[in-house]
């Protein structure tokens, strides 16, 4: 689908790099020609991710243990980053979430979320902006958020009032930084089945069966396909797309916003019953 040196000579920083679709994203990257950074709060976790890619594609792949919900962290971090060579994009994919009865939710709850997704991906952001823009460098942030950042959804409030703020975040930068070089987009998944994900939003079986499934194409996405979505606006060849959230979901959200989308329980027999019968 690509030139294999697509992204020969980006050097990319991905938060969350060591799991699900951080690792999926990455593994792509580097097959592509990127030099990958991770990072994320569990040292074995990253080392592991990173002797795996660096196994399966060519690429140099390192590691930093950061919690991003620390700004002290994330700026030590980005120093070390830049130390050894400047960054020529983020990606923000690091998040925590769970679902719960928003009434059951205590401030520490709360505050475990926005503290991630929210906080976390600004505070990545603008470590990496005010260098970009100090060296005049061209350069790129992809953050992951979801569909519900614009419509809202019951049972992760807190998630939904997060990723919305990264990706009002992603538009006003795009905005401010265009100027500078910088380029801001986002991706808004539907379901891309991980461990992290599936145990705390759907740890039931049917449950999950249901999420991946109740989309018009019937199924969940596969890791690929966002990755190369990725690799792509990552890319100098989506050069001219900044600000924009690019939905990759089977069509799961509009679906979900159609108001006669009810009507596909219906048999062709019922069709067929309900047509005005000509006289
Ligand atoms: C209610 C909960 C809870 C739950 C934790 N808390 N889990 N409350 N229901 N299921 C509460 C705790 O009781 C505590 O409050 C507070 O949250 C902090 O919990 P800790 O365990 O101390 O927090 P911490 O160790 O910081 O862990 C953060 C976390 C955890 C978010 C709670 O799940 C985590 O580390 N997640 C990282 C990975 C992750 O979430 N991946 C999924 C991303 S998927 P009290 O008051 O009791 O002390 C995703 C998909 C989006 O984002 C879109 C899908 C379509
Ligand atoms: P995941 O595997 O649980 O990934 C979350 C990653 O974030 C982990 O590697 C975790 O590592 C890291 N992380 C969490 N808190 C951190 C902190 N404070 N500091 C640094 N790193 C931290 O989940 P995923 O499904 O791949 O999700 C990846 C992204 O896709 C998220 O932004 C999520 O909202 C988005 N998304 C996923 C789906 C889906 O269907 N899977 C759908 C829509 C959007 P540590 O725990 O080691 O820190």
């Amino acid at each position: 689908m690509f030139l294999p040196d697509l992204l020969k000579g980006k050097k990319i920083l991905i938060t969350g790099g060591g799991t699900g679709l951080g690792k999926s994203m990455g593994k792509r990257l580097v097959e592509l020609g990127a030099e990958l950074v991770i990072c994320g709060r569990r040292q074995a976790v990253l080392e592991e991710t990173a002797w795996e890619l660096m196994a399966a594609a060519p690429g140099p792949v390192s590691w930093q243990v950061c919690d991003i919900r620390d700004p002290a962290a994330v700026e030590a971090m980005v120093e070390k980053i830049w130390a050894e060579g400047p960054l020529d994009a983020l990606v923000n994919n690091a998040a925590g979430n769970f679902i719960a009865r928003s009434e059951t939710l205590s401030p520490r709850a709360v505050d475990a979320v926005l503290g991630i997704v929210l906080h976390g991906s600004a505070y990545c952001t603008l470590a990496c902006g005010k260098r970009w823009l100090a060296e005049g460098r061209k350069a790129n942030v992809l953050s992951i958020v979801t569909t519900y950042a614009w419509t809202g959804s019951p049972y992760v409030v807190p998630s939904a009032m997060a990723k919305a703020g990264v990706l009002a975040m992603t538009r006003s930068l795009a905005v401010e930084w265009g100027p500078h070089g910088v380029r801001l987009n986002a991706i808004a998944p539907g379901p891309f089945p991980t461990p992290g994900a599936w145990e705390r939003l759907v740890p039931r079986p049917e449950l999950a069966k249901e999420f991946e499934t109740r989309n018009p194409l019937g199924r969940a996405g596969e890791h690929d396909e966002l990755a190369n979505l990725a690799a792509f606006l990552l890319s100098d060849r989506s050069g001219f797309i900044t600000g924009e959230v690019v939905t990759i979901d089977g069509g799961d959200w509009i679906k979900g916003a159609g108001q006669f989308s009810f009507l596909d329980r219906l048999s062709t027999a019922d069709w067929e019953a309900m047509r005005p019968k000509k006289s």
